[in-house]
């Protein structure tokens, strides 16, 4: 196991009605900056609970945060918080408003061109960002509890991630109630997020790191246990709980910490994004399947254990169970529903390839994966078998 400081400060309200804690969490002289995307919260009774609770605090509201949010957007959001003197910033939503509200606390106090602090992942960040809260609808990223955050600027089609310890949400409200009215295509993507989190930083190589391994292992299983639940019986309140916490877990860093990390799954995946605007779990689902193939031999060890420890495959060679752990990862994502194709995307899957590892290289990313061996060819060819 690798040297670590670990450290994770947002502290998490968890359950029914616990969107009333913003109440104590948020001082009473807070000038708030509500941050939200496309409406949702005022259909499912989310943010009549978050006003009630905000009471006579001043506050100023931004809906419009669009999946994969954009930088423009938050860019006006940004001013309203200027012009307002917001102190804090509240974010009510999934991770795409989560990560916007990262920006948007950073930007404010930013001096020059706030694209800098996704562009450097967070190097720009000098000044303190405004302190941030969020109320959670939609378990996947786990930005409810890291200082992540995944800014896309359609203008020049770019999807870039930043990293800043200050982002942290300062609290999390977490009440699995408020996924009830979750789309059964968003739970999903939920689902195959939070899975492909806990892969990137388990399915590496061995690190003699027990207490993350088993941890990340019983995520996965929970995931693929409770996930068809929740599909199948959306008010199932423990199935709801079950899954929110997983996600939280499976990227809030606990399972990181000390061992080997890969993220070429989101790095390619947010590129098919930029580029073609697919959900961004359902690109974690096209390439994960051929990165596991294509790292088969600096994974071997990691990929044996999946196959024993979450797929229970215990019969046949090594190769057999490598073979059928790749092959059950594929259809998990497909039993959710995720399709894990290109050509189910209707997407030309020689052209795409070329392309993705085009720009990567272009920005520098030419050694990625926990080895630094995937390669702009190896990222082709791990496109390639998506087709
Ligand atoms: O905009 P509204 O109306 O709220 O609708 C949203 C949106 O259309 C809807 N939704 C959310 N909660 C709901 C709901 N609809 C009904 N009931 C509810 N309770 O769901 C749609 C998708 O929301 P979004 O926030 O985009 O989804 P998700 O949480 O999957 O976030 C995706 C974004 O997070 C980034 C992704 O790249 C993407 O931009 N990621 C962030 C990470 C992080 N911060 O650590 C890590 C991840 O790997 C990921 O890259
Ligand atoms: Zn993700």
């Amino acid at each position: 196991m690798e040297n670590f400081t670990y450290h994770n400060p947002t502290r998490i309200h968890f359950g029914r009605g616990q969107i009333e804690k913003i109440s104590c969490e948020i001082p009473a002289g807070a000038r708030v900056l509500l941050l939200a995307g496309g409406g949702s919260i005022k259909k499912n009774g989310v943010y009549d609970q978050v006003k009630k609770a905000l009471g006579a605090r001043v506050t100023h509201e931004f809906f419009g945060v669009e999946a994969n949010p954009d930088f423009d957007t938050l860019m006006q959001a940004v001013a309203l918080a200027r012009r307002e003197k917001s102190d804090w910033v509240l974010a009510v939503g999934g991770g795409s408003v989560l990560d916007g509200a990262k920006l948007v606390a950073a930007a404010v106090p930013h001096e020059g061109d706030a694209w800098q602090i996704p562009a450097t992942h967070g190097g720009a960040i000098t000044a303190p960002p405004l302190p941030i809260g969020a109320v959670l609808t939609l378990p996947a990223t786990g930005s409810e509890a890291n200082g992540n955050a995944v800014i896309s600027r359609r203008a020049i089609k770019e999807k870039l991630a930043f990293y800043h310890p200050l982002v942290y949400p300062r609290f999390s409200i977490l009440d699995p109630e408020t996924t009830f009215s979750l789309p059964e295509r968003q739970v999903a993507n939920g689902i195959g997020d939070a899975f492909c989190h806990v892969i990137e930083q388990y399915l590496t190589f061995p690190a003699a790191a027990e207490i993350q391994d088993r941890f990340a292992e019983s995520i996965l299983k929970v995931l693929i246990d409770e996930g068809p639940k929740t599909l199948a019986s959306p008010h199932d309140y423990d199935a709801r709980a079950n899954l929110i916490w997983a996600a939280t877990w499976a990227l809030n860093g606990a399972i990181g910490v000390g061992v080997p990390q890969d993220w070429a799954t989101h790095t390619i995946g947010h590129e098919l994004t930029a580029l073609h605007g697919i959900d961004h779990a359902r690109t974690l689902a096209i390439v994960l399947p051929g990165l596991m193939r294509v790292q088969r031999e600096t994974k071997r060890g990691k990929l044996v254990q999946y196959a024993a420890r979450v797929w229970d495959l215990h019969e046949g060679s090594e190769d057999e169970r490598i073979d059928a752990a790749i092959e059950s990862t594929r259809a998990f994502y497909e039993s959710l529903g995720i399709r894990t194709r290109l050509s189910d995307y209707k997407i030309k899957a020689d052209e795409t390839a070329v392309e993705v590892a085009r720009r990567l290289a272009a920005r520098g990313e030419t050694a990625i994966g926990e080895r630094g061996d995937i390669t702009p060819a190896r990222i082709e060819e791990i496109l390639l078998l998506a087709a």
